[in-house]
C-alpha cells in the first residue's frame, strides 16, 4: 500500500462522518473496485486493471472484483476474491493483496435478509446509478476525498520531480530533424526510470501547426527551426500523477511573435493562480483567464467587436475552446463528476468543474491561446462570429500553432502553492 493503514483508517472514518445523517440500519453501501475486462479474440490477457478511484482511495488496494462495504452497523469491511494458486502462477501473487473476507461471504450477507437496501458505488457494471440518495452518497464521498492530505500532496510533489527528469531528458534531445514521437520516448523514458509507474494519459506533443491541436498524438513528424512545441505529459504512481504543459522551440529562442503569445499566456496564468483560494468559484477564474487573452488578442487586431463582447458571444473560444482546468490528484480527472453532470459553457467553454474552491483542493491551470487550422477555415464558425473575429488577421496566424501552460495548484488558506513548480517554464 502506498500509505499507513492509519491514513485509510483515517479516509474511512471521514467518509463514514460524511455519510451518517443519510443512513439507516438496514443499509449496506458497496464501493466496487470494477472488473478486468478481456481483450479480444482469444488473447488470453485483459486491459491493464485500473481500480476504480473511491475503492482505490479507501483501501489502499488495487485488485478487480473487491468490494468496501459499509453499513451502520458493521463499519467498514472489505471483501476480494480470493487468489487461487493458478491465478498466482499465471500472474504472480504481487499486489494481490487478498484479505479475509471473500465474494461468497458478501453474498451469504446480503442474501441473510438483514439488509433491505443495498447502494452500489465505484466501478460497477450497471451503469451509472441515478437514484437521488446513492448520486448523494458519491457526491459526499467525492468531497472528501478531494481534499489532498499530506501524505497525497508528498507523493504528488515526488512525481513531479519524476516528470521533471522527463522534461529534463526531451529538452536536451530537441535538435532540428527529430520527430514528436522521439520526444514522448525521451521524456517516458525518464519518467519511467526515474520510478513512475506509467503515463498518466497519452502523452501529448505537437509541433508547429500540431502545436494547435489540444490532444495532438505524437507523430513522425520532424520538428524545424522556427516551430513551436507543445507537450502536455505527466507521470504516475499507482494513478496519483501530475500533468502539466510546457513550450519549447528547437530555436534558440522563441520568435518575438511566439514570446508575445507566450506572455500572453502566462500573465493569465499567473493571474488565474492569484485567484486559487478558499470561496473563489473556479468559473470566475476560468472568466478572468478567458478575459486575459481577449485582452492580448485585441491588440494583435484580431477582435471587430469589443473585448466584452467576444467573451459574452463566445468567440474568444475560437482561440481558447477549454476550461482553466480540472481537478487532478487521483488521475488526471480527480473528483468532481457526479457533482458537474451537465457542464455549464461559461463564455463559450465547457467547464470540466463549477464549484468554489477549498484548501487542499487540488486544480490544474491550464489557459491557452490557439491559432487551430480547423476553426480558421471553417464557413460555419466564420459565419457565426463575424461581427466580432477579424478572419482577414485571423488567416494571418493559421501556421502558428499554440501556447499551453499548465501546473497543478494546491489551494491553502493563503497563496496557492504549485506542485509542479520544479519543471521550468
Ligand atoms: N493533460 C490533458 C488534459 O488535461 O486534458
Ligand atoms: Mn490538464
Amino acid at each position: 500500500m502506498l500509505f499507513t493503514d492509519e491514513v485509510y483508517k483515517n479516509r474511512q472514518a471521514k467518509v463514514a462522518t460524511a455519510w451518517k445523517d443519510l443512513l439507516g440500519s438496514a443499509d449496506l453501501i458497496l464501493v466496487h473496485s470494477g472488473e478486468s475486462v478481456q481483450k479480444p479474440g482469444g488473447l488470453d490477457q485483459t486491459y491493464d486493471f485500473l481500480p476504480h478511484p473511491s475503492y482505490f482511495w479507501l483501501s489502499g488496494h488495487r485488485r478487480a472484483e473487491g468490494v468496501m462495504a459499509y453499513s451502520l452497523t458493521e463499519g467498514w469491511i472489505e471483501y476480494q476474491r480470493p487468489l487461487s494458486p493458478v491465478d498466482i502462477v499465471w500472474e504472480g501473487a504481487e499486489g494481490n493483496f487478498v484479505c479475509e473476507h471473500s465474494l461468497e461471504d458478501l453474498k451469504k450477507k446480503i442474501s441473510g435478509g438483514t439488509y433491505k437496501r443495498i447502494l452500489h458505488l465505484g466501478q460497477i457494471t450497471t451503469g451509472t446509478a441515478t437514484d437521488e440518495i446513492t448520486r448523494e452518497l458519491a457526491i459526499r464521498l467525492d468531497q472528501v476525498r478531494r481534499r489532498k492530505g499530506p501524505e497525497e500532496v508528498r507523493l504528488i510533489r515526488q512525481i513531479a520531480e519524476m516528470a521533471n527528469a522527463g522534461y529534463t531528458a526531451l529538452k536536451k534531445a530537441i535538435r532540428p530533424g527529430v520527430s514528436e514521437r522521439e520526444l514522448q520516448l525521451h521524456y517516458e523514458n525518464a519518467v519511467l526510470m526515474a520510478g513512475a509507474d506509467k503515463m498518466p494519459y497519452g502523452s501529448i506533443v505537437g509541433s508547429g501547426e500540431n502545436a494547435a491541436i489540444l490532444h495532438a498524438v505524437p507523430t513522425a513528424k520532424k520538428v524545424t527551426s522556427g516551430e513551436l512545441i507543445l507537450v502536455d505529459a505527466g507521470a504516475d504512481v499507482e494513478d496519483y500523477c501530475v500533468d502539466i504543459t510546457r513550450m519549447f522551440t528547437v530555436d534558440e529562442k522563441f520568435t518575438s511573435q511566439q514570446q508575445e503569445v507566450y506572455d500572453l499566456v502566462h500573465q493569465a496564468h499567473k493571474e488565474a493562480v492569484k485567484m486559487c483560494r478558499p470561496g473563489t468559484e473556479w468559473r470566475d477564474v476560468h472568466m478572468k483567464s478567458a478575459r486575459v487573452i481577449a485582452e492580448g488578442l485585441k491588440q494583435w487586431g484580431l477582435w471587430k467587436s469589443s473585448v466584452d463582447a467576444v467573451l459574452e458571444s463566445g468567440a474568444i473560444s475560437v482561440f481558447y475552446p477549454h476550461g482553466v482546468g480540472h481537478l487532478v490528484g487521483l488521475k488526471v480527472r480527480d473528483t468532481g463528476n457526479p457533482e458537474n453532470t451537465n457542464p455549464k459553457r461559461y463564455y463559450g467553454s465547457r467547464l470540466r468543474v463549477d464549484l468554489a474552491l477549498e484548501k487542499d483542493y487540488l486544480i490544474t491551470v491550464e489557459p491557452g491561446c490557439y491559432f487551430a487550422r480547423a476553426f480558421i477555415e471553417d464557413q460555419a464558425i466564420r459565419e457565426n462570429y463575424k461581427d466580432h473575429i477579424n478572419w482577414s488577421e485571423a488567416e494571418k496566424w493559421k501556421t502558428f500553432g499554440g501556447v499551453r501552460i499548465e501546473d497543478d495548484i494546491l489551494i491553502t488558506d493563503g497563496d496557492a502553492e504549485s506542485l509542479t513548480d520544479c519543471v521550468p517554464k
